[in-house]
């Protein structure tokens, strides 16, 4: 079958849920059982739960995976990976523009812990990853917010040669636009709260692994630690799966639009979208991404102050400033106070995350509509 085929008649049959044409939500925590010792496949929610894992199956299925995880946020999905594959003493390489989020565990938690923690530029990673006797690799392709890309088939298999494990955190892309599996990495993670789910009513995290072997010990720390997605939850996202497929065309072409008409607006100095041949990874997002590079679109803007930041943010009507992105309606962030607000100001700078960096994660309404709306804000700033 294919994806969007997939997408909607993945890992349900209706036959052995009283022909119910949707997954039905088990809310409950338990299952009954009839004597001690008897062999059930569901028994308690945090172990299992059949509405969950027909919502992992189905990303395992998306992502060409062996066993697929759901969390109750994507943090947790992230730190039941590092906890289950790191020890104190090991080391893990990450993307240097890796998601705030992630930067602050990594920094905060995994760094007190003994973990050696190393952000880096993967433009070139063959020294470091030799050098360092790396345990794991984490990528996040395109990254957020500047949507650099790296190179995930020649990462991978240099990790692969250094024996190091590669995750990556697939939140951009969605298995629709890439998957990192079949490229050569081990486990795949998103934020489902941004496309998976797609409507903005959803905090959730899921991971799709490569096979059996990573998946027990990944099953292990998930029961053991609990932080488990509830079933209603599983069966908003795997409603919003369904239109997966329709949605992220619809966001590819208006962010296209979006970003072209963005590059030509006097108040903007910059524009990163790798769908524009102006992207420093334009010809790598072709090869890597030829469904399409998702629907953000990040600027620089030309008066690089707080200020007009806000000027852009409190003009707008239809777009909103908030703090996840990857829903149908189209959202402004100002990553420096909020998705980065935690990295030190040295590190933002270094990452290129400037006071005057705007990141629209663009919807699915009319191109015209957004476009009127962010450009009469822009306006401001002139
Ligand atoms: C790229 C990326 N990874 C991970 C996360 C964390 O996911 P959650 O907020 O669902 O815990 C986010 C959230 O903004 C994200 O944008």
């Amino acid at each position: 079958m294919k994806f969007a085929t997939k997408a909607i008649h993945s890992s349900y049959d209706c036959e052995e849920h009283n022909r119910a044409l949707m997954p039905p939500i088990y809310q409950n925590s338990m299952f009954a059982m009839n004597e001690i010792g008897e062999q059930i496949p569901y028994r308690y929610s945090r172990l299992s739960n059949p509405t969950r894992k027909i919502l992992e199956d189905t990303v395992a299925d998306l992502e060409h995976g062996e066993a697929g995880f759901a969390f109750a946020s994507g943090m947790a999905a992230i730190d039941a990976v590092w906890r289950t594959f790191l020890q104190p003493g090991d080391t893990i390489v990450a993307v240097a523009d890796i998601y705030g989020g992630a930067y602050d565990l990594l920094t905060e938690v995994y760094a007190k812990w003994g973990v050696n923690v190393v952000f880096a530029d993967l433009g070139n990673p063959d020294n470091l990853l030799a050098e360092h006797n790396v345990k794991m690799l984490w990528l996040e392709t395109p990254s957020n917010p500047l949507l650099r890309l790296v190179d995930i088939p020649a990462l991978a298999a240099k990790a692969k040669a250094a024996g190091a494990l590669v995750g990556i955190d697939n939140t951009f892309a969605t298995p629709y636009l890439q998957q990192p599996l079949d490229m050569g990495c081990d486990i795949v993670f998103h934020s489902a709260t941004k496309y998976l789910c797609g409507h903005s009513d959803v905090l959730m995290g899921v991971l799709a692994v490569k096979s059996k072997a990573l998946a027990k010990p990944l099953q292990a720390m998930m029961v053991n630690s609990g932080a488990v997605a509830g079933p209603m939850d599983c069966w908003l996202v795997l409603r919003g799966i369904k239109t997966l497929a329709l949605r992220m065309q619809a966001h590819c072409a208006n962010a296209l639009e979006i970003a072209r008409r963005l590059e030509a607006h006097p108040a903007v100095e910059k524009v990163f979208y790798p769908g524009l041949p102006s992207h420093e990874h334009h010809a790598l997002a072709q090869k890597q991404m030829p469904r399409g590079v998702g629907g953000v679109v990040t600027v620089y803007l030309k008066n690089d102050t707080r200020e007009a930041a806000n000027s852009v943010i409190k003009n707008m009507k239809l777009v909103r400033m908030a703090s996840s992105l990857g829903g149908v309606e189209s959202l402004v962030n100002h990553c420096y106070t909020q998705s980065h607000s935690g990295v030190p100001h040295d590190v933002k700078a270094e990452m290129g995350i400037r006071v005057g960096l705007l990141r629209f994660s663009i919807g699915i309404e009319d191109a015209d509509d957004i476009w009127q709306d962010i450009s009469a804000a822009l306006d401001t700033t002139l």
